[in-house]
């Protein structure tokens, strides 16, 4: 590949002219945007230690009163974007948040779309369009673009979840902002149970639910038995993984991040392909370890890890008895719809 000339072999005169007209020179930063093969990227392999991060959560339930903060919430920030973009990878946003008992976070909506992964403690919901959702351990939670939620606690213990928001790209989009309002009336529960059943959904004389988010909860006991169900049916080379869906339509269930639940055997090492989207993985149960490039974590209860796109991410259950479950956020829809989303085989 040709070596393209550098900016500072133009004279500055030159340099100055240009500027002055709001003009830049291609060629010089031609490499950069265009790498040759594949795409170099700022998201770093990072790993975010549960059992380090949640001393200093508990801390900001201390030092910050909720009135304070809105959100109580540490954001895992790749140090590879620069900690102060507040961003997991490109398009994925990453926060640890705490609600005490009897604290509530008031209601908003915001263009961002957000999902919430349970990590632990009991007794908290979320309000969202008017459905109250309980939060338990590894529920995933949607809270989808322009839909209000609030979160309330009525238990005797923290509650920590995972936010996931595709946040870093609305912002970037000069897309993001919020409203607040006023606190929600519940107007139903558990969209879940009409859609319990695989194949089957609520039809009243043939009329079916077109809410663009009929399902806002998946509940993780349900979940956890569709993976186990699926390994005990599956050959055992196959990669056992569920995606969560839109129930009336088979779709991605929000537009611009993708989310799916991936089982490991006892003791199985697979390899996921290289794919072009980044993803982030957190370990609902059991023990693992997640492999990239030249990179190893070892992943116990809660921790979160992101990897970049394009290479390929080695994964290996370090029991021999016990099944590892693994929660991913991804941004296959985006790249999707981009026409940007590619699968490369290992050579
Ligand atoms: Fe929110």
């Amino acid at each position: 590949m040709l070596e393209l000339g550098r900016l500072d072999d133009l004279p500055s005169t030159y340099r100055t002219a240009l500027a002055s007209q709001n003009l830049v020179p291609l060629w010089p930063s031609l490499r950069a945007v265009l790498p040759p093969g594949k795409p170099t990227p700022h998201t770093q392999p990072t790993c975010w230690h549960y059992a380090a991060l949640r001393p200093l959560l508990l801390q900001a339930g201390e030092l910050t009163p909720i009135e304070k903060a809105e959100r109580r919430v540490l954001v895992l920030a790749n140090p590879g974007h620069g900690l102060e973009k507040m961003q997991a990878s490109a398009a994925i946003y990453l926060g640890m948040q705490l609600l005490l008992p009897g604290e509530i976070a008031p209601s908003h909506r915001h263009t961002p779309n957000a999902v919430r992964m349970i990590v632990e403690g009991e007794g908290a919901y979320t309000t969202v369009g008017g459905e109250k959702c309980p939060m338990q351990r590894g529920d995933l939670i949607l809270t989808p673009t322009g839909l209000w939620h609030e979160h309330g606690h009525d238990g005797n213990e923290p509650v920590v979840w995972l936010d996931v928001l595709d946040l870093p790209l609305v912002h970037y989009l000069e897309a993001s902002y919020v409203e607040e309002g006023q606190p929600q009336a519940v107007t139903a529960n558990g969209s879940e149970r009409g859609y319990r059943s695989g194949g089957v959904v609520p039809s009243r004389m043939f009329a079916r639910n077109d809410r663009r988010y009929p399902m806002l909860r998946y509940p993780w006991a349900e979940v956890r038995q569709s993976l186990q169900a699926l390994a005990a049916d599956s050959e055992d080379k196959e990669v056992v993984q569920v995606a969560y869906v839109n129930p009336e339509t088979g779709d991605n269930c929000q537009n611009i991040l993708g989310y799916s639940a991936l089982m490991l055997r006892p003791g199985e090492q697979i390899t996921l392909p290289a794919r072009s989207p980044a993803a982030i993985f957190h370990l609902i149960e059991g023990g693992a370890t997640l492999g990239v490039d030249d990179v190893s974590f070892t992943l116990s209860n809660a921790d979160t890890c992101s990897v970049p796109g394009y290479r390929p991410i080695s994964l290996h259950n370090t029991s021999a008895t016990e099944p590892a479950f693994l929660f991913i956020a991804d941004e296959s829809p985006l790249h999707r719809k981009l026409g940007v989303y590619e699968v490369r085989q290992a050579d």
